[in-house]
């Protein structure tokens, strides 16, 4: 098929392609997938483990050179071939072209963080409800209850079920009506909530100041090389690049709309909110005088042991705005993989959207069941942690780079500056950044996924 029979059919041709209904449809969609347990669990966790302000000028930096061209690069893909991840390749190279290993690649990335990911939104539910009822007890029985709901399998299964099957119905309704809609009210939702808490952590705590001083105050000593390459994968799953996500959403976007301007939104939109749950969980931590560096429990550990103290006025807004950012994030991973099939196999949405995302949730039960462990780099771990890892460290950077390579040397230079909209010397730093600095500087996460940096000693 000829890139121009791609784009007639989306004309309005029988296999006509939705589209977005405008363009604060298509950015709150696409800030919605951006924005999610990225933001909101993950960031402050491996912000407080590397210590803060040094991180998150690295974060920064990465999600200005790397992570903003990449996004540009992925809806300029979307949208030019206006299809799937993995035609977008062949529509833009040739039938068959190898490139398409980028947008499998891409497919079986939505799969796997898709699966694990549910479980983890799950949870954010499941403690929606235990905000509503309140926490209650010592500190050790608060932070016993996400043991005893992590470990006990029917509990995890039961969340992660609920999570999908919403997840499901959003994304059956399709683009306009489904993706779109439910973006257009969740996202300012979560933003007013947000909001709410954060002034609240700055002027109604007293830890307000010194958590933003932990944020923005760097210690580069603190510093580490894996902080370094932490950064970077962070900035891939944080704006939701290096799977997909993005060739999708823009293959929805009309023509005239402005590809950079709305990537610099999206990415604005996306730090602005991680910066913001930072300013809101570290002004709790350190009002009751806790460590910021306390990993993965922090969201489910050691903050409700602090909403004990402030009640549920703050802790059921705080879950509520977990789940919601979840799941504007979830919607966008399965619509990866339903794009495929509705485009490739020609099945109809709502099939697409239920048979794989029950394809999804059975993978991701391997992730709901902790007590099942398999050895890993050496240890005995669980599947949500090898599946982030996987996922993280070596399929988004690749998938990314892949990406970035394609865009830079082997799409058409036409269509590159046509999608780009000008050819200017912002287009011409797009193309180094794109060919040069972030294949990289992937390179460089990826060698040290694997241990082989020479100046990183791995103790
Ligand atoms: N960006 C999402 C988050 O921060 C995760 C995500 C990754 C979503 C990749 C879609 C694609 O939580």
């Amino acid at each position: 098929m000829s890139s121009n029979e791609i784009i007639d059919s989306s004309q309005g041709s029988p296999r006509g392609r939705a589209h977005w209904s405008s363009r604060v449809g298509f950015v709150l969609a696409a800030a919605g997938s951006a924005i999610g347990l990225g933001n909101i669990w993950k960031f402050p966790y491996i912000t407080g483990e590397f210590g803060g302000g040094a991180f998150v000028i690295v974060y920064l930096g990465c999600v200005l050179l790397l992570g903003l061209p990449l996004m540009v690069a992925e809806l300029m893909v979307g949208r030019r071939a206006q299809t799937n991840p993995v035609g977008a390749f062949q529509v833009l190279h040739k039938p068959g072209s190898l490139w398409q290993t980028a947008g499998w690649l891409g497919v079986a990335s939505g799969f796997i963080i898709l699966s694990f990911y549910s479980v983890i939104a799950g949870w954010a539910i499941a403690y929606v409800f235990k905000s509503l009822a309140g926490f209650t007890g010592t500190a050790e029985q608060i932070q016993g209850q996400f043991v005893a709901l992590v470990t006990n399998p029917v509990q995890s299964i039961f969340w992660h079920t609920l999570f999908m099957a919403l997840t499901i119905a959003i994304v059956a309704g399709g683009i306009k009506n489904g993706i779109e809609r439910w973006s257009k009210i969740l996202m300012p939702s979560l933003f007013i909530l947000l909001t709410g808490l954060m002034f609240y952590g700055l002027f109604g705590t007293s830890g307000g100041w010194q958590a933003v001083s932990f944020l923005f105050n760097p210690d580069f000593s603190k510093l580490t090389a894996t902080g370094f390459l932490s950064a970077l994968g962070h900035a891939f799953f944080t704006l939701s690049l290096g799977m997909g996500a993005m060739i999708t959403y823009g293959s929805y976007m009309e023509r005239g709309a402005n590809i950079v301007k709305d990537a610099i939104t999206i990415s604005i939109l996306d730090t602005v909110i991680a910066l913001m749950a930072g300013i809101a969980i570290f002004s709790l931590v350190f009002h009751y005088g806790m460590e910021p560096g306390q990993s993965v429990g922090l969201i489910f550990k050691t903050l409700p042991v602090l909403f004990k103290e402030t009640g549920r006025w703050i802790s059921v807004p705080f879950f509520v705005l977990l789940t919601f950012a979840a799941l504007t994030s979830a919607i966008s991973l399965l619509e990866v993989v339903v794009s495929y099939f509705v485009d490739r196999l020609g099945w109809k949405r709502v099939k697409a959207t239920i048979t794989m995302g029950t394809v999804t949730y059975l993978i991701g039960i391997l992730s709901a069941v902790v007590s099942w462990q398999v050895s890993f780099r050496g240890q005995q771990q669980g599947f949500l942690n090898i599946f982030d890892y996987l996922t993280t460290n070596y399929m988004l950077p690749i998938g990314g780079v892949l990406t970035c390579l394609f865009v830079a040397w082997v799409m058409k230079e036409k269509d590159v500056q046509e999608e780009f909209g000008s050819t200017g010397l912002a287009y011409k730093g797009l193309r180094i950044l794109l060919g040069y600095v972030t294949p990289l500087a992937v390179l460089m996460v990826l060698l040290h996924g694997l241990e082989l940096l020479p100046f990183v000693s791995y103790e």
